[in-house]
């Protein structure tokens, strides 16, 4: 078995501080590790039951936990301040703190019937906190992995995730759909993952061995994200409602095609139009990304990410400048073969494919451009694709 790496030896110092029982019973002490994500494409499709394409990559969040038998929860963090505990049968109501996306797997994995113990936990995370890379999902899988009485978990990945989607979308609040934490529990190593949000089938294109992701992050805070989410999602159900009206059998923007957004200018104000019309030709897009990189086309991708930034900046108008400038950035320089804002959007990070002998110049001129064009420097994470939530092989201590 592998000698285990300083970030988890660390890990299970701090653990070790706050339960010392935990230095001399290693066979009792889980680490469990969740990945963020960054998504290739199809954005904003996931609440409208269509096609997203994350890859989970190599940010990310490790719980270190030692059970308890009183059933209560107590988790601290390396980053962040405070102690917080809870009862796992019993978890209570939101404290707008980190802790709410462990409470809220608590009290979803609850619903489900998984059985779930009390632990005294600390948690590590080099995911970017709101940098659209996915920090609560990666937050939240953990806690998933560290909270079941059993490890995996007793409900199959999709399961899991939409539990995991449940704590946002009921406990702390947030409308979110299935994609990042579909991404942080189903990962595979090297793979982008191609979700269909509506029967959740999915399969996961390679990644070529010579092309590198790149996360460039604008370091611009996310504000109105929350509620100019909610907004898009109402905007794009008023869509939906109207549309049904006219044809049956539309139940979501899933069931739309060109033509009928074509023939609904009467029946849509303007906004609604633009707003249907990203949704759905997104949809294609990811397909065509699908099929390109299972065909090994790459230079069909760059025109596909292009159309996407644009779509998202004009027709779903959840751009930034920094992060339209990102893309003019990084669409300019040799080798990259696509760029384009991913997530939510409004600040975040933008994603970028790129050769692997690129990624030097690629760092080079954001790191010479950015700051001149928005006075401030950008965050550069280059990442890897890699597998779902589990737990870290631990040797005896
Ligand atoms: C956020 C949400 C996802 C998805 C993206 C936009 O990351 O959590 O569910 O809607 O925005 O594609």
């Amino acid at each position: 078995m592998a000698p285990l790496s300083d970030r988890a030896n660390t890990l299970l110092e701090r653990l070790a501080q706050v339960e010392p029982a935990a230095r001399d019973a290693r066979d009792q002490v889980r680490v469990a590790r969740a990945p963020g994500r960054v998504n290739l494409i199809g954005e904003h499709t996931d609440y409208n039951q269509g096609y997203v394409m994350p890859v989970a990559i190599s940010l990310e969040t490790w719980i270190a936990s030692f059970p308890r038998r009183d059933g209560q929860a107590r988790f601290s963090s390396v980053q962040e301040r405070g102690t917080y505990d809870f009862d796992v049968l019993s978890p209570g109501t939101r404290r707008d703190a980190w802790i709410d996306y462990v409470a809220g797997v608590a009290w979803s994995l609850g619903e489900d019937g998984v059985p779930l113990r009390g632990v005294t936990a600390v948690v590590d995370s080099d995911v970017p906190i709101g940098s659209g890379l996915s920090s609560s999902a990666a937050l939240e899988l953990a806690a998933a992995w560290t909270l079941s009485e059993r490890a995996p978990p007793p409900l199959d990945k999709i399961a899991l995730a939409r539990a995991a989607q449940r704590a946002e979308n009921g406990f702390v609040g947030v409308q979110s759909g299935l994609m990042d934490q579909f991404a942080s529990a189903n990962g595979r190593a090297g793979h982008a993952l191609l979700l269909d949000c509506r029967t959740f089938d999915f399969h996961a294109p390679r990644i070529p061995a010579d092309v590198v992701l790149v996360a460039i992050d604008t370091r611009v805070p996310r504000r109105l994200a929350a509620s100019e989410y909610n907004a898009r999602r109402s905007e794009c159900e008023r869509g939906v409602a109207l549309l049904s009206q006219r044809h049956v059998g539309v139940s979501s923007l899933r069931d739309v095609t060109p033509g009928m957004l074509r023939e609904a200018t009467d029946l849509l104000d303007s906004v609604t139009l633009r707003r249907c019309r990203h949704v759905v030709e997104e949809n294609d897009r990811v397909l065509a990304v699908g099929n390109a990189l299972v065909q090994d086309q790459l230079d069909l991708i760059g025109p596909l990410f292009a159309a996407s930034h644009e779509s998202l900046r004009d027709l779903y108008e959840v751009s930034s400048p920094e992060l339209d400038g990102l893309v003019e950035i990084a669409s300019s320089v040799p080798g990259v073969i696509g760029a384009r804002m991913t997530g939510a959007g409004f600040g975040g990070c933008t994603v970028n494919l790129v050769r692997d002998d690129a990624v030097e110049d690629l760092r080079e001129v954001v790191a010479r451009e950015y700051p001149r064009r928005f006075g401030r420097d950008a965050g550069f994470h280059v990442v890897r694709a890699v597998d779902g939530a589990g737990v870290l092989d631990l040797p005896p201590g």
